[in-house]
């Protein structure tokens, strides 16, 4: 096992036999099966928890573990849950003004809807549940549940955007740095998005070696990988792993609305934007008539999360009516490598073989 390139520290660290980390994606995609798939394919699967009440993140995770005995991880978002909804009269009209076209009562006039605080008992069921690997985004876990954390033996990885970011992370006692670059689907992982609006946009290449020459705990890249190709280029830019999202979303077990999964199908590289619209914090997704007509109001979105509870009644219409215009479509720029309906296993499998065969031979891929 020693002479495989692919069995890298990371892989020790978190007793997967393959670098490959299925990222965590609020909001869905990560179905039981995707999650339990990856990590039987000797992967790592995540369960985007984010959005999910607590006792919904155990049945999730006792689901996983009737599929399989590996490990996973589960992700959070480590973002202060205060509502700050001072400029609600201004943005909820053009909220409703989109909504209406899919026949969402207008809300501007009524009381705002609060944004439960979740991240204490959230991470409370990861521990209570034996989680291996707690997953965060936005930040590393606050002091006194990193300290819980390293007590139970846990290993936490957060998502980082930039060298600073890394330092921060690691000050904090994470064990494995995520390299987001900005080609990545989903929010950004930037920690500070008054000091970066749209978060901070290093692309991959360039931010993961500068990453690695600093780190002193392993670094996975995440953005773009989608295959073999990837995961080589990402280990030789000194990751130890990559994590994928959109790789994922078009896997047969993926939970992504049928809809979504046909917008990224027939998608382009050139056809993503990164929006504050849907969930007021930065976000890479396809553009579509959502995105369009609220920067036309020439306005600015307010503050996650409330601006996320906001548009929640207008996103869920637009699933229900299976209209891939007003849904947020989350995805990274390297659409064109998605496959339909590929098993999850075999999508690591692949990734593996192809990336094992460039590093032992040094060939080209083509
Ligand atoms: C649909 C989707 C949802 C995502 N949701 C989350 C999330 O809940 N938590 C998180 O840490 N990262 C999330 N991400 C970002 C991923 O962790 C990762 O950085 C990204 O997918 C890597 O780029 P790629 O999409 O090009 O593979 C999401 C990405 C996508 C595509």
């Amino acid at each position: 096992m020693s002479n495989d390139p692919l069995f890298t520290p990371l892989c020790r660290l978190l007793g997967i036999e393959l670098p490959i980390i299925q990222a965590g994606m609020a909001g869905g995609p990560t179905t039981p099966e995707l999650v339990a798939a990856v990590s039987e394919a000797g992967g790592l699967g995540t369960l985007g928890a984010a959005y999910m009440e607590p006792e919904a993140i155990r049945e999730a995770v006792r689901a996983i573990r009737r599929l399989t005995a590996k490990p996973f991880s589960v992700n959070l978002f480590v973002a202060p849950m205060r509502d700050d909804y001072s400029r609600y009269a201004e943005v909820q009209p053009v909220i409703d003004r989109i909504g209406a076209q899919l026949g969402v009562p207008g809300r501007a006039g009524t009381e705002p809807t609060p944004t439960p605080e979740r991240l204490e008992r959230q991470f409370a069921v990861l521990l209570e549940e034996g989680i291996p690997v707690i997953s965060t985004a936005f930040g590393p876990l606050p002091e006194a549940l990193g300290q819980a954390a390293r007590e139970a033996g846990r290993v936490v990885t957060t998502m980082v955007t930039t060298v600073e970011e890394a330092r921060l992370a690691e000050a904090a006692g994470c064990d494995v740095l995520i390299a987001q670059g900005s080609d990545a689907g989903g929010h950004r992982g930037t920690f500070d998005t008054e000091r970066h609006p749209y978060g901070a946009l290093v692309g991959t290449f360039s931010l993961v070696p500068q990453i690695a020459d600093r780190a002193n705990v392993p670094v996975v890249a995440a953005g773009g990988v989608m295959d073999g190709r990837g995961l080589a280029a990402a280990l030789l830019l000194g990751a130890q792993g990559a994590q994928l999202g959109t790789r994922f979303l078009t896997a047969a077990e993926s939970g992504a609305h049928a809809a979504y999964k046909e917008a990224l199908l027939v998608g382009s590289e050139d056809d993503t934007v990164v929006t504050r619209w849907f969930s007021g914090r930065p976000a890479r997704s396809l553009r579509n008539r959502f995105i369009e007509d609220a920067e036309r109001s020439g306005i600015a979105p307010m503050p996650f999360p409330s601006h996320n509870t906001a548009t929640g009644p207008l996103r869920q219409a637009a699933a229900k009516q299976n209209n891939a215009d007003y849904m947020s479509l989350w995805t990274g720029q390297a659409l064109r490598l998605l496959t339909r309906d590929t098993p999850a296993a075999h999508i690591v499998r692949d990734i593996a073989e192809q990336a094992r065969g460039l590093l032992s031979s040094g060939s080209r891929p083509n």
